[in-house]
């Protein structure tokens, strides 16, 4: 991102900046809060979006709870109880907020875990630390999944992304995003394809934007046009972020990533998902296990107040979808790439 970039997000003394993704690309609009359902509302709105942004924002909501909730303590035995409670509720409901990116439910543990372990005084400060500590983490891990990941990216070629995976998505400079701006700054001379992304446009509303910034060569197609554009030739990998991974590998991503990971195969193009281990929940065994999103029929048969479809049209609207193990090429980690079988492999990643 450019040094004029707005916050993403970003904790302050008094509260919490973030930029309202909904708002992109016509407008840079930047929220301030210090209430904690502000960040409820912006998760489930998609205002903050992307699978490990969503737990990063969760636990910086968590902190501006703690401000509110422990700030008066009484410092009593019966205090400190009552507002652990009240502060493992507002975990509760920031899980509640979206079904799918595990990384959610991975950061509210660690958020729960310091809320048990501390006196309620200590709360607030130690729940920042350890909401930084998360986004940190989370941006560091970026940075190694693009080292690892450009090293699969053919040099002069072209490669389709899906939704998207950027700054706007993380704690850095992303996931499949980050292998793509650093096969770019390696100087491979890629060109990138974004799928605008149905039907929140996610690809054409903010991959774009992220890409024109860093002054990735890229073009905006439809979802629907990536195979024809396969058959074409000249694209030497797809790769997509993942919301969340089974243990034996089948990927979460946005809808559409299914798809365009059939038609990869068909191409025998490769088709890579980018994502950090806090997406790799080896609880699932595979992802028949995995929870699906469904979303408002509202974002499917209305553009703002435009109808899209007829009244009392009857949606389907899963906002994510499983590509199974078997159509993935590589799984980029920030420990490495993992092969197939990524039973073994994404177990000994965490090894
Ligand atoms: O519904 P969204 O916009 O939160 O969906 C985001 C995606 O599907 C991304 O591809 C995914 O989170 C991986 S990116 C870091």
């Amino acid at each position: 991102m450019t040094s004029s970039t707005p916050d993403i997000i970003r904790l302050t003394g008094d509260g919490l900046r973030f930029l309202d993704q909904t708002q992109l690309p016509a407008e840079e609009r930047v929220v301030a809060t210090a209430d904690y359902r502000d960040m409820l509302e912006a998760i489930r709105s998609l205002r903050v979006r992307g699978a490990p942004l969503i737990g990063i924002a969760a636990a910086y909501g968590a902190v501006l709870a703690a401000r509110e909730i422990c700030a008066g303590a009484s410092g009593t035995d019966s205090g400190d109880s009552s507002c652990r409670e009240r502060m493992l509720a507002v975990c509760e409901e920031f899980a509640s907020t979206r079904p799918t990116a595990v990384n959610l439910f991975w950061a509210l543990e660690r958020m729960r875990t310091v809320i048990r372990e501390h006196d309620a005084a200590d709360i607030p400060r130690e729940l920042e630390r350890e909401a930084r500590a998360i986004h940190e983490d989370d941006a560091r891990r970026c940075a190694a999944i693009g080292r690892h990941g450009a090293e699969i990216i053919p040099s002069n070629t072209s490669v389709i992304t899906h939704c998207n995976t950027g700054a706007l998505a993380t704690g850095g400079d992303g996931t499949a995003f980050s292998v793509l701006l650093e096969a770019h700054r390696q100087g491979k001379g890629i060109h990138v394809y974004a799928d605008e992304t149905r039907p929140l446009l996610q690809g054409a509303r903010l991959t774009m934007w992220e890409l024109q910034r860093a002054g990735i060569p890229s073009t905006l197609m439809t979802d629907s046009t990536a195979a024809m554009r396969m058959r074409q030739g000249g694209i030497g990998a797809v790769i997509t972020g993942a919301d969340r991974i089974a243990a034996n590998g089948d990927s979460a991503n946005k809808i559409g990533t299914y798809g365009l990971a059939v038609a990869a195969h068909h191409h025998g193009i490769p088709f890579y998902i980018a994502a950090p281990l806090s997406t790799v929940d080896l609880a699932l065994p595979n992802g028949d296990a995995i929870p699906i999103e469904e979303r408002a029929s509202a974002e499917l048969t209305r553009w703002g107040d435009i109808p899209t479809a007829p009244e009392g049209t009857s949606t389907y609207t899963p906002a994510f979808d499983v590509t199974p193990a078997g159509l993935i090429t590589g799984i980029i980690t920030e420990g490495g790439i993992c092969a197939p079988p990524f039973g073994e492999t994404l177990a000994a990643a965490f090894a």
